[in-house]
């Protein structure tokens, strides 16, 4: 990666109630494909986290008095500033990620279109009109429900799409009329605090959304147990997901966990059509994402032109620099998290499966890794490998199929690609997952969908719409009008 010489990497401070705030403690941030320092980020203690939320629990009334249409403005402001700054907002995120540079911009395209949902929704957030005479008890009476902001909301965000994630928690909650504390994951904090200093200019007052970076014991620990936070929304892994959920008391909690999401490609399918689509969803963001294409289960008569196809494609993909236009595969987060996939590669020498691509790192990046014939229980197959690994196996029957999908912790997305409609019904009512996808990947997402889980994979639904009720809370007005 083309390195930036003779500059001092940038310190970056915590964002408290409108104000840059020091802290007494920095750690370095290092680019996870060239081990150069990209920046020296403040680690804020327990009083920090403290200040923030306080100055987000002050902001609360301001914010649910804030009309919807200067919410909306605000967030349409953020809109053009970050289409004016996308090419700069594109190369944060790749050189804290080591996402390739085509993925992070489409990521940044991705985020200017949540942050435009978010404006749309600010302005028709309804309640309902209830018959109450269809009791007898409410003769005479008229009722109908408000949506009401819920207060301080709690946003602890991952590193795989540090802009559109955090877009998806500070969006609708902007929307709703809430105010934030949020936590960026601690390999990615750039690209949240560049979209904070784009709600500065864009006019948000002081205070609505402030940024901790920091240690997860210190900063995520407080969030999630501060009786001033009335909401956490966590993007993570499950096991994280599931200690929030035991420590946030009565607080309300949006989970999005993990998957091993998987794929049917029935007997009848086009193969050549579907290729490209399946390395797209196997391999892209270097399969850090909670819908990545892990297990892919083909139909007999088709999996031998299939697996050879998508095997050779694999193999073309270009890995290395992610700042190159055309790098396709770079550096996982971390080289901890090489080392245990490649772990989890290695447990599958010992058994019938074959590592039909990759494999290996090559300069330090893990190669796109097919393999075949893998048991359900190895680990590439059972748990999230969230990394570019992905298991082909053959089924011969639909119903067998489902049961293969089924047969997991997690439950995010599925996806089918079948011309038989039966087929199609069937998957959609027996698959037990949170999104179905018919004739595309699992990996499949646009930013206005409903999105979340079953089992393992987490509560709650994100979307603009769907996140604004998380959001808000019901209240009910009955007139007695006898
Ligand atoms: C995720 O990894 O949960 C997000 C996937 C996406 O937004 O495409």
């Amino acid at each position: 990666m083309s390195k930036i010489t003779g500059v001092q990497p940038a310190k970056k401070y915590l964002m408290i109630n409108g104000k840059k705030v020091e802290t007494d403690r920095y750690a370095s941030l290092f680019s996870p494909y060239s081990g150069e320092e990209i920046a020296q980020i403040a680690m804020a203690n327990k009083e920090q986290t403290e200040m923030a939320i306080e100055a987000a629990y002050e902001s609360r009334h301001l914010m649910a008095k804030m009309p919807a249409y200067k919410r909306a403005e605000i967030l349409e402001k953020v809109v053009s500033l970050l289409i004016e700054k996308a090419d700069q907002a594109a190369e944060i995120i790749t050189r804290e990620s080591s996402k390739p540079i085509m993925f992070s911009k489409a990521e940044v395209a991705r985020t200017v279109e949540t942050y435009k949902f978010s404006a749309e929704e600010a302005k028709r957030i309804h309640g309902e009109t209830i018959p109450f005479d269809a009791a007898s008890g409410g003769v005479g009476r008229i009722g109908y429900t408000l949506r009401e902001p819920i207060g301080v909301i709690g946003a602890i965000t991952p590193f795989n799409f540090p802009m559109n994630l955090v877009a998806h928690k500070v969006g609708p909650a902007i929307a709703a009329g809430n105010t934030v504390v949020l936590k960026p994951a601690s390999q990615t904090p750039l690209s949240a605090l560049f979209i904070a200093e784009l709600f500065e200019e864009a006019g948000l007052p002081p205070g609505v959304l402030n940024v901790i970076t920091g240690p997860g014991s210190v900063v995520g620990e407080e969030i999630v147990r501060n009786d001033l936070v009335s909401m956490v929304t966590f993007t993570g892994s499950p096991e994280v997901g599931i200690g929030i959920r035991s420590r946030a008391g009565l607080k309300k909690t949006t989970l999005e966990l993990g998957s091993n999401s998987a794929l049917i490609i029935d007997k009848d399918t086009d193969v050549d059509q579907i290729i490209d689509r399946c390395i797209m969803g196997a391999f892209s963001n270097q399969g850090q994402v909670c819908i990545s294409l892990q297990r892919i289960y083909a139909h007999e008569e088709v999996y031998e032109e299939f697996t050879e196809k998508f095997i050779q494609a694999a193999k073309q993909l270009k890995v290395g620099d992610p700042l190159a236009p055309d790098t396709y595969i770079s550096s996982l987060i971390s080289k901890g998290e090489a080392d245990r996939v490649l772990g989890w590669i290695e447990e599958t020498k010992s058994t019938n499966a074959s590592i039909a691509a990759g494999g290996s790192l090559r300069n330090g990046v893990l190669e796109p890794t097919v393999i075949t014939n893998a048991d359900h229980d190895l680990k590439v197959s059972c748990q999230e490998a969230f990394a570019p690994v992905v298991v082909v196996n053959k089924f011969s029957s639909i119903e067998d199929a489902i049961k293969h999908v089924n047969n997991s912790r997690f439950g995010l997305q599925a996806g089918i690609y079948t011309n038989n409609v039966k087929h199609a019904l069937f998957a959609s009512q027996e698959l037990h997952v949170g999104g179905v996808i018919i004739n595309d990947v699992p990996t499949y997402r646009v930013d206005q969908m409903p999105y979340g889980g079953v089992k393992e994979s987490g509560t709650g639904r994100e979307g603009i719409k769907y996140a604004v009720e998380e959001m808000t809370e019901m209240k009910l007005i009955v007139w007695n009008n006898n």
